[in-house]
């Protein structure tokens, strides 16, 4: 039988603003099994903080039943706030400056009703298992990322959390501390258990670290499942841009040639246009990358997603 902590039946949000109303989300289902790193993934705007603050009771939503660990986001909403840890993205990088980031998670312990050796104790375990080497340094003296890698280890700090929600808690991130910050999760699930949702926008980053996948767009879930399963909705493709210093006439003309133009639907497509490149000798003007969720998106709804 399947252990599920988060279900939702048929829930909408709409939202009124000046006078208009802004339909967020529409008819979500959704069901979550412990002990998972589940996905809200979807571009701006699709509607993941909205059912996230749902679900841990900072919003209300305007219809439909939703469950944390059995628990109604209307009526258990104080039982619910015991047992979530949240990283909103609205908190996003704030702390006291003057309070080291020890300091900034223990007040926050402390607020939270942890006892002060209970939160010392988490706190040496959550530095352990992401290696972070920061915490004694003065938030303000931090770097963005470790800011930020201070906010994440704050949803984590309660240990009766069963459900910990990060509302993109890589986004605007270098490389290096977006992978420390990947790694600390996936961690943290091996060595602790708990369940874990993970909301993004980043493709490659949910499909590295999740069990399940809920693919949000214009305020629904258009697809559930596995990376796997996910990956068949979205299209696979390789972008590659051609940006030469000046126009080569003959050269676009044999690019032209080709049997297949501006998207390239394989990667195998690549050596062909590589060999054209470097007859001209411009082969370093190619860019070669793979697509971003948007790029993918434009490519399933025809490009009509930013209204
Ligand atoms: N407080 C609000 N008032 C009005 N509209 C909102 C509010 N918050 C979000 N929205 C709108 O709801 C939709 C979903 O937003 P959001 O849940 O933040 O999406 P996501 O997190 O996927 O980027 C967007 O169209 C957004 O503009
Ligand atoms: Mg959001």
């Amino acid at each position: 039988m399947r252990d599920t902590i988060v279900t939702t039946t048929t829930v909408g949000k709409t939202y009124v603003s000046r006078g208009t109303q802004i339909h967020a989300l529409n008819n979500v289902n959704l069901t979550i099994d412990k002990g998972e790193i589940f996905g809200f993934l979807g571009p701006n705007g699709a509607g993941k903080t909205t059912l996230t603050k749902i679900l841990v009771t900072l919003l209300k939503k305007s219809t439909g039943g939703a469950f944390v660990s059995q628990y109604d986001v209307d009526k258990d909403a104080h039982h619910i706030r015991k047992i979530v840890g949240y990283q909103g993205q609205d908190t996003e990088r704030s702390g006291y400056l003057r309070f080291t980031a020890r300091e900034n998670l223990e007040l926050f312990g402390r607020l939270r009703g942890i006892p002060k050796k209970e939160a010392t104790e988490r706190i040496e375990e959550l530095q352990t298992i992401g290696n972070f080497d920061f915490l004694d340094k003065y938030f303000v003296a931090l770097s963005i990322g470790q800011r930020q890698t201070t906010i994440v280890m704050r949803a984590f700090l309660d240990e009766k959390a069963e459900i910990v929600f990060l509302d993109e808690p890589t986004r605007g991130l270098d490389p290096i501390t977006a992978l420390q910050l990947r790694t600390f999760i996936q961690t943290y699930v091996q060595e602790e258990g708990g369940t874990i949702v993970l909301v993004s926008h980043d493709m490659y980053e949910v499909e590295s670290l999740c069990d399940h996948i809920a693919l949000f767009n214009k305020g629904r879930i258009i697809n559930q499942g596995t990376p796997t399963d996910i990956k068949k909705v979205l299209p696979s493709f390789y972008k590659i841009t051609v940006t030469l210093p000046s126009p080569d006439k003959s050269l676009i003309e044999e690019l032209e040639l080709l049997p297949y133009e501006i998207i390239i639907e394989n990667v195998h497509h690549v050596p062909d246009i590589l060999q054209i490149m470097k007859k001209y000798s411009v082969e370093e003007y190619i860019e070669i990358r793979k697509p971003t969720l948007e790029d993918a998106f434009i490519q399933i709804v025809g490009g009509d997603n930013h209204d």
